[in-house]
């Protein structure tokens, strides 16, 4: 299959919708991070998905919708849903909710709730209008790589798999996002992402995270989401994350790249003096810029080969808890705690 690579337009749009309508696959850019899209409603094109990403089967997918109106036959709207609709939608943040047999069981991969999100992106926005239904649609990278933000890693993971991709440029954001359980007694927030705990809290009164979201899963426990079952946004390089005084901090990172051939640093902007004559990367000055910059700079180190990552850790609250979880992922949680 070849496969285009479009900038978005009235032109592209209009082929985007063919292709969804006929059952095929088109890659959309969010301000989250690249989907890929099929028909919700069709349970060949929603398997054709699983497919192409190579994702495991018990792995649900988000619906994509452009308005609340779209959400109505899919699940048991609430009030409570209501008010986070309005308070962050279009935006980025996952509603899970009841469903109703309307919605595959391949799209929840059998479970009773579905994933809802209305995107913030424009040109999300306009796909999404263009193709008048519920678009399933998981981040756009091969499972088990880091979730694509530009267009150009959709073609490196995608390329024959696919036939068009939208072109929309870097994504706002760079980390998935906010996954929210509205199916129980208060919101839990089994993903973190750009609308935070704290920010759900404000308008719903409560809101919880998982307490999975920063540790790997028990033996026999049962996954509050099944993608976090996954070992999710792995580098081939095997990455250490470092807590503790920035100074001591630096110090063991230091140590740990004299002993290796093949390491790289990650620091903040504000560290990369003590990181001299190191391979080092720089996250960015605060949590919002490590959220740009982290898929990116992990497809960096697969390119170039690296073999040991040595990342230093930002405050796991805001979207900086977004940045840790992801990492922590990536690190297959190793974490050393310098003191
Ligand atoms: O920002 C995003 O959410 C991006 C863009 C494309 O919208 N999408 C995305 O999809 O990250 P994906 O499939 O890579 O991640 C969806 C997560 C997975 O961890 C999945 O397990 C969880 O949401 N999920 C989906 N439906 C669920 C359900 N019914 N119950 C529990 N978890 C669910
Ligand atoms: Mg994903």
């Amino acid at each position: 299959m070849q496969t285009r690579l479009c900038p978005i337009g009235e032109e592209s749009l209009k082929d985007a919708a063919r292709i969804i309508a006929s059952g095929g696959l088109v890659a959309f850019p969010t301000e989250t991070v690249y989907g890929l899209g099929g028909n919700g409603l069709d349970a060949k094109a929603v398997l054709s998905i699983f497919a192409a990403k190579e994702r495991p089967a018990d792995n649900p997918l988000i619906l994509h919708i452009r308005d609340v109106s779209q959400a109505l036959p899919l699940c048991e709207w609430t009030e409570q849903a209501g008010i986070l609709a309005r308070a962050f939608w279009p935006g980025p943040m996952t509603m899970l909710l009841k469903k109703k047999p309307a919605v595959p069981d391949e799209v929840t991969a059998g479970l009773p709730s579905v994933a809802l999100r209305i995107p913030g992106h424009p040109s999300a926005l306009a796909f999404l209008e263009a193709v008048g239904l519920p678009v399933a649609a998981p981040s756009a990278n091969r499972s088990g790589r880091p979730s694509p933000t530009l267009a150009r890693h959709v073609f490196e993971d995608m390329q024959g798999r696919v036939p068009l991709i939208l072109d929309g440029g870097a994504c706002a954001f760079g980390v998935e996002s906010t996954v929210v359980d509205m199916t129980g007694s208060a919101p839990l927030i089994l993903r973190p992402g750009a609308v935070t705990c704290e920010q759900i809290a404000m308008v719903l009164g409560e809101c919880g995270v998982a307490d999975s979201v920063m540790r790997p899963l028990r033996d026999g426990e049962a996954a509050p989401s099944p993608g976090m079952r996954h070992r999710h946004y792995a580098p081939r390089a095997e990455m250490t994350l470092y807590e503790g005084e920035p100074e001591k901090v630096a110090a063991a990172i230091r140590a740990a790249c004299e002993k290796e051939s093949g390491a790289c640093v990650f620091a903040l902007t504000d560290h990369l003096d003590r990181y001299k004559g190191l391979n080092v990367r720089d996250m960015g000055k605060d949590a919002a810029e490590a959220a740009h910059r982290l898929f990116y700079l992990l497809r960096d180190m697969d390119d170039e080969n690296i073999r040991y990552i040595h990342s230093e850790t930002l405050p796991p609250t805001g979207l900086g808890l977004a940045v840790m979880n992801r990492m922590a992922r990536a690190a297959a949680f190793r974490t050393v705690a310098v003191s």
